[in-house]
């Protein structure tokens, strides 16, 4: 099958660009000796994750324990909840998961850990925890004057095994200015954590950040001894805006069909049901993905099922039936929303990924 058999609209992915991807990252890692946990859910696929494995992952990250049920399928010996476990049938999943592989959960709070302890005890496994601390981004994490108290708090509890720190450094976006005195920031903080938790005899085993858009610098943060991107499998529109990577290093489009040509527009057959809702988190590109095969068309609106082209700036002509490509602003969401990922090389789909993870949100 090629290419332009495939139906639309269809999540492409090219996989000479994936593999680069996945191979460059597992020699950085190996080269800083960071240790390596990618976050799965960019692709929402055990068979992508067996790959990040074989390259040498020392586990894979998860948000929710239903993905984390569906990733076991990759084979992982380890597996990071990077989201307090909170509620009764998450806490019992998380605890069925650690009984088939090793499961650290990424918390801030006492109670969540509490109840996991309890859980596990009752069910005689043990859980490891990661403290998470908020680095700047004011999502999940304590304070870093509230990590000690939260360490000691932690590691005392019955059946959990306290590893170390997570922070997730979504603030930085870009390395512009803003960006370094961020990353500056970081990289203080970091190593004072580290330092105060090692003067009260608990030193971290592990220190787990890193996005994709700080990927490179990781190895710039004293202290920090693991990584986890995401995006970085396949890129997408807002890495690239925001500098992080280059075009070549996108793997990840959207093909879609023109289903209606008007003088001066277009729709293609996928909306928002296809690319998700989000929008350019880069100040300089508006609207839902670059169309690649149009350039000067504007993807400036959508419905569920309809995306909207202002074409009226565009060097082609576009007519009905005719194909094109879209650079998604976000992969991850998207992946999120289809049934398998069609992994191609040149022009011809070589394999298909179904995406297992998908709706996996619980
Ligand atoms: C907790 C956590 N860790 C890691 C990542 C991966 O970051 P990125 O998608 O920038 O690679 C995310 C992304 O949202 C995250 O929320």
């Amino acid at each position: 099958v090629t290419i332009h058999e495939l139906d639309t609209p269809a999540l492409v992915i090219d996989l000479d660009i994936m593999e680069r991807n996945l191979a460059r990252v597992a020699s950085y890692a190996k080269e800083h000796s960071l240790r390596l946990r990618p976050h799965t859910k960019t692709h929402k696929s055990p068979e992508i994750g067996r790959r990040q494995l074989d390259l040498g992952a020392a586990g894979l990250t998860v948000a929710k324990t239903t993905e984390g049920e569906v990733m076991l399928n990759s084979g992982t010996p380890d597996l990071l909840i990077a989201y307090p476990v909170v509620g009764p049938k998450k806490v019992a999943r998380a605890v069925e998961l650690a009984h088939r592989t090793y499961v650290t959960v990424a918390l801030d709070s006492f109670e969540c850990a509490r109840t996991l302890s309890e859980a596990a005890q009752a069910a005689g496994v043990g859980i490891g925890v990661l403290v998470e601390f908020d680095a700047g981004l004011r999502r999940a994490g304590v304070p870093p004057e509230d990590v000690l108290p939260l360490v000691k708090s932690v590691s005392s509890l019955p059946n959990i095994l306290w590893e170390g720190l997570a922070f997730y450094p979504g603030h930085i976006k870009a390395l512009d200015d803003t960006g370094r005195v961020q990353l500056s920031a970081l990289q203080s903080l970091v190593p004072r954590l580290v330092e105060s938790l090692e003067k009260e005899g608990l030193p971290p085993r592990i220190v787990s950040g890193g996005s994709t858009p700080l990927l490179w610098q990781s190895h710039l943060v004293p202290g920090l001894n693991e990584i986890r991107p995401g995006t970085y499998v396949f890129n997408d529109r807002n890495t690239l805006r925001m500098g992080a990577c280059a075009m070549e290093d996108c793997a990840a489009t959207i093909h879609a069909t023109v289903v209606t040509a008007q003088n001066g527009r277009a729709m293609i057959d996928g909306g928002s049901k296809t690319f998700s809702s989000d929008g350019s988190t880069a100040p300089d590109a508006e609207g839902y993905g670059e169309v690649l095969d149009a350039p000067g068309a504007r993807f400036h609106r959508m419905n569920e099922e309809h995306g909207y082209l202002d074409t009226a700036q565009c060097d082609r002509t576009l007519k009905v039936g005719d194909r094109v490509r879209v650079l998604m602003n976000h992969v991850c969401t998207s992946v999120n929303l289809q049934e398998r990922i069609y992994g191609v090389r040149g022009e011809t789909v070589e394999e298909i990924f179904e995406v297992e993870g998908r709706g996996k949100l619980q």
